[in-house]
Parts: structure tokens; C-alpha cells; sequence
């Protein structure tokens, strides 16, 4: 029988993977037969994403880190290829929300966005791009937001610093082309984890963030955080093999 796992033998580095987009994608990817590495802050939610790959026989470990330190960051890129005996893919999916008109936002959640959202990809490719060189080659994957490309209310840090991933991923693409490392970005839309809880509450409650769901998205509904890992194992495999640069929305068509 033909086996249709599209990881088999790859080693990953991936951070955020204790939330909910990061679980379902490293579940995924290990079902597919990934090693992989997790870099996160919230150690016992990454381990609880451990103990579900490993109940299901595959093979992943945690290393704390908090992504806001370069220090953080490049322990974990040398445990990792350390412990998986090289790197192949890394996806930097850590990510935080902070809601507010921007004549009521502080600068210090400015800040913090933007060191956890962007810098956090700039640290980790700074850190891991030696190690897929040595490997001959790989993908990097990276978690901006449909609020990258589309403003709304109460959004502006937010967008300012996922609309940074995205002109971050693009000149990376090119950067490393000549390497034979591939660069995408995705892009999600309204997914329905508690991620989301500092627009809910700008919006008024869930009950207006379902309505105003149900009135902006074509397909009428919040997306899973599986319908967002199935596109970044397209992203991550070799299914993807010929693109590089691009930026992928999943957001059922508000884009
Ligand atoms: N949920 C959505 O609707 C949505 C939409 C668009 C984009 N995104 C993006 O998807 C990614 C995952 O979102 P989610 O919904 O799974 O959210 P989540 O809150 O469940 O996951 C975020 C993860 O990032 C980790 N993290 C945060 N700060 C960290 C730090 N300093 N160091 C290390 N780890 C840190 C958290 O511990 C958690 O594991 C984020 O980048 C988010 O911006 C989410």
C-alpha cells in the first residue's frame, strides 16, 4: 500500500504549540510522520500537545521558551537540531491579541505585540536558517492574520504587526531562494479559539462577534484549527514544492 504520510523522516522546530492553531498543526504534522520540536511558554499545555502525538505513537519534545528572548530562541533551535539530529522545517506560529482604539492604546502593548508577533519569526529564522543550510535545504512556515491584509476596528497594532510578517516572509523568500529555502506565510481568519477573546470583547460579547461572523464571512462560519494546520502541511511539504514568497489566506472568503 502506498503510504500517504507527507512528513516521513522530516525534523521540526515550531513554536506556539501548546494553543490551539499550534496543537492541531503539530498533531498533524506528527501524523504525518514529523519529529518535532515545540517552543513555548506555556510548558504543561505544550506537553499535553506531546502527550497526544505520543499517544498516537508519534515522537515530539518541549523546550521552554519564551520567544520574546533571542536567547530563548536560539536554545531552541540548538536543542532541537541537537535532539532531532538536524532541522528541516520550522514554523513560527507563537502569537498574542490586544484589542483597542488606537487614541486608547498603550505603547506598551504596542511593544509587546509586535516583539512576540514579528521580531519572534525574525529571531527564529535568524536562528534556524544555519541549521536548514546544513540540512541541504528546507521550509519556514510563519502565522500572520487575515487583519494583515484586511483593517478592522480596534486592530491597528494587531495588523501593523502581522502586516509585518508579511513583508518580513517575503523578503526572506528571496533572501534564501538561493538556498533552497522556501518561505510562506499564512494567513488566517476568524478561527474560533479563545485567541480571539480581546476583539470579542471590543465587539461587544459573542453573541455580536457571531453575528458580525456570520454577516462578513461568505462561507458563514468560524473556522477550526484543523482547516488552518491542513494548509500549513500544504505549506510545509512537498506539496508545495514549486512556491515560495506567497502569502495564503484562509478565511472562508472575507479576503
Ligand atoms: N485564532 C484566530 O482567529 C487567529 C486568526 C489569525 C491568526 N491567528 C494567529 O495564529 C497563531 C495561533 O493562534 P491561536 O488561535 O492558536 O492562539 P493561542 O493563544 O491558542 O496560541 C498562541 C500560542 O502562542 C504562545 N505564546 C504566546 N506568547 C509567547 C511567548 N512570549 N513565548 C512563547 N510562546 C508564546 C502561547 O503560549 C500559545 O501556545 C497566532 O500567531 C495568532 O496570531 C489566530
Amino acid at each position: 500500500m502506498t503510504d500517504l504520510r507527507q512528513l516521513v523522516g522530516k525534523r521540526v522546530v515550531m513554536t506556539g504549540a501548546a494553543g490551539n492553531i499550534g496543537r492541531a498543526t503539530a498533531i498533524l504534522l506528527a501524523q504525518h510522520g514529523a519529529r518535532i520540536a515545540i517552543g513555548d511558554l506555556d510548558v504543561s499545555g505544550a506537553e499535553e500537545t506531546v502527550r497526544l502525538i505520543e499517544a498516537e505513537g508519534g515522537e515530539a519534545f518541549v523546550v521552554k521558551t519564551d520567544v520574546s528572548s533571542e536567547e530563548a530562541v536560539a536554545n531552541l533551535t540548538a536543542t532541537a537540531a541537537e535532539r532531532l539530529g538536524g532541522i528541516d522545517i520550522a514554523f513560527f506560529n507563537a502569537g498574542l491579541q490586544r484589542s483597542g482604539r488606537v487614541t486608547d492604546f498603550e505603547a506598551q502593548d504596542w511593544d509587546a505585540l509586535f516583539t512576540v508577533n514579528p521580531r519572534h519569526c525574525f529571531l527564529g529564522a535568524k536562528h534556524v536558517v544555519p541549521y536548514l543550510k546544513q540540512s541541504g535545504g528546507g521550509v519556514i512556515a510563519l502565522t500572520a492574520s487575515l487583519a494583515a491584509v484586511k483593517g478592522g476596528p480596534g486592530m491597528t497594532a494587531y495588523s501593523a504587526s502581522k502586516g509585518a510578517i508579511v513583508g518580513f516572509g517575503r523578503a526572506l523568500a528571496a533572501e534564501l531562494a538561493p538556498d533552497q529555502i522556501r518561505v510562506n506565510t499564512i494567513c488566517p481568519g476568524w478561527i474560533d479559539t479563545p485567541f480571539n477573546q480581546p476583539a470579542i470583547s471590543f465587539m461587544g460579547g459573542r453573541e455580536a462577534q457571531e453575528k458580525a461572523v456570520s454577516e462578513i464571512v461568505p462561507l458563514g462560519r468560524q473556522g477550526s484549527s484543523e482547516e488552518i494546520a491542513s494548509s500549513v502541511l500544504y505549506l510545509v511539504s512537498d506539496a508545495s514544492s514549486y512556491m515560495t514568497g506567497q502569502v495564503l489566506i484562509v478565511d472562508g472568503g472575507v479576503a
